[in-house]
């Protein structure tokens, strides 16, 4: 794809904030006074975030990386080059921010039956990112891929995570027992000094690797080797995608709040959670972005969702993500965002032009309720019913916006993922959080550790004994 300005501005990610607006909702809506109120705040949140970029102390160095990963991109293609000849299988283990961005990529950019497709209709080998410790689901990836063919991308920061460990010592154990090299099969992606499978790495001899820079967190990291390596390996183009985040970032410096999407959508979604928004849906009109809400419900959820101030009051804040798939979920979920409670702001992620149309054949016409459809498009239909629910969200007063993406290709999607993550960073500074660590995620990753017997965690584990069941409590 040639980028010329003109090229850039038509695959343009745009955001209709307008029926988040008192305009068109009444009292249920934002109203510019209400934007002013917080202006202070939501300027303070612009000049944190721009202050702050690139800073590693602030876990704020995922803000750099459409700019400067030279070297490790080329790293990474030449890699994923010799990746795609060797191996009829590649698989990921990680769990998070190491899983969601991969499964994220693959989905939106890949053909949605890509492991089903014949061999030489595929760019790279059959794909699977195992982000669970389902033994039914590791028992049964084993039984459909061929372990000497596979290569395994093991993607941890810390290489402590049990799940992703526990992964890794499966494979490896499998492929010693199959007479492989563990080190031919593995490639890993991790810390550049610290943890677990740095010294793994050493004790195989020195495994292929890639490395999470320290002011990278796991949910900022997909444009980083964490989702660049694995995209590139599927054939992405994963120049574009960060082209595409770049050309985000571009749009986001200025402070001026109508004109930054990130900064404005940050500032709307804050002022509704003061309003009582406590939960905040995300529709994709596409199967292709559908995983775009599970990564995005992470990157919320776990950077807005916390306890403690920056000047460390007590806070508890965060709005809860859910994830919707239009139209699939007009048909189970719809029902509540128009009638139930006044607590959601609605995201539609909607699609300009799909890369297929489908047109519907003219059959039954002596049906008029079927009848009316031939002629028209799949494309048609699906645009029409997002346009429909906007408009019936909006009718019953219902907070909703709409991220317009163009079309459904690298460049847009590294803008859309640039976008979320901005937002988020913005949102983090109105709320005065932490937006980069996750305290409440460490405390059940412990406790698991003390259940399992790790050294070091005795004292949990004789507190997490006492807490046996209460048998008034069961049924
Ligand atoms: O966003 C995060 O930081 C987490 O979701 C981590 O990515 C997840 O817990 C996995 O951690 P690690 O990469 O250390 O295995």
């Amino acid at each position: 794809m040639k980028l010329t300005e003109e090229v850039r501005k038509q695959l343009r990610i745009t955001v209709d904030y307008t029926n988040m607006t008192d305009k068109y909702l009444g009292l249920k809506g934002i109203s510019l006074r209400d934007l002013k109120a917080y202006s202070g705040l939501i300027r303070n949140a612009h000049v944190y975030v721009s202050t702050n970029r690139g800073r590693d102390d602030l876990y704020m160095g995922w803000t750099e990386l459409p700019y400067n990963q030279g070297e490790v991109v080329a790293d990474i293609l030449a890699t994923a080059k010799a990746i795609r000849k060797k191996f009829d299988y590649f698989v990921v283990l990680g769990i998070g921010g190491s899983a969601l961005g991969p499964i994220m990529a693959f989905n939106a950019l890949c053909h949605l039956h890509y492991n089903d497709l014949p061999k030489t209709k595929r760019k790279g080998p059959k794909f699977y990112v195992e982000d669970n410790v389902d033994p039914v689901r590791m028992k049964e990836l084993l039984d459909v891929i061929d372990i000497k063919k596979t290569c395994f991308n093991v993607i941890s920061k810390s290489g402590a995570t049990s799940e992703t460990m526990t992964q890794y010592l499966i494979i490896a154990d499998l492929l010693e027992k199959a007479g492989e090299n563990v080190k031919d099969h593995v490639v890993f992606t991790t810390d550049a000094s610290r943890g677990n499978l740095v010294k793994i790495s050493k004790e195989l001899g020195g495994v292929k690797s890639f490395v999470l820079g320290d002011g990278v967190g796991g949910r900022f990291s997909e444009l980083s080797p964490v989702g660049l390596f694995p995209a590139a390996v599927l054939g992405i183009d994963i120049k574009l995608l960060l082209k595409g985040a770049a050309y985000m970032d571009k749009l986001c410096r200025t402070p001026d709040l109508r004109k930054n999407p990130a900064l404005i959508t940050a500032a709307l979604q804050y002022v509704a959670y003061r309003n009582g928004m406590n939960i905040g849906v995300m529709m994709p009109y596409s199967d292709n972005l559908r995983y775009v809400a599970d990564w995005y419900a992470q990157l919320w959820a776990e950077s807005l969702g916390k306890n403690v101030t920056l000047s460390g009051g007590n806070c508890n804040v965060g709005q809860t993500p859910v994830k919707a798939l239009g139209v699939t979920d007009q048909h189970s979920q719809v029902q509540l965002y128009t009638e139930g409670p006044f607590d959601k702001v609605v995201t539609f992620l909607s699609v300009g032009s799909y890369k297929e149309k489908s047109p519907i054949p003219h059959g039954c016409e002596n049906i008029p309720d079927v009848a009316f459809l031939g002629g028209h498009t799949m494309e048609e239909l699906i645009q029409a019913e997002n346009k429909a629910t906007a408009y019936a969200l909006t009718k019953a007063r219902r907070m909703n916006y709409t991220v317009h993406i163009p079309e459904i290709n690298e460049f847009t999607l590294g803008q859309l993922l640039y976008y979320f993550e901005l937002q988020t960073a913005y949102a983090g500074a109105m709320f005065n959080i932490d937006t980069y660590n996750q305290p409440g995620v460490e405390a059940g990753k412990k406790a698991t550790f003390a259940l399992l017997g790790k050294p070091g965690y005795e004292g949990q584990r004789a507190e997490l004994d006492k807490a046996a069941p209460d048998e008034n409590y069961i049924v």
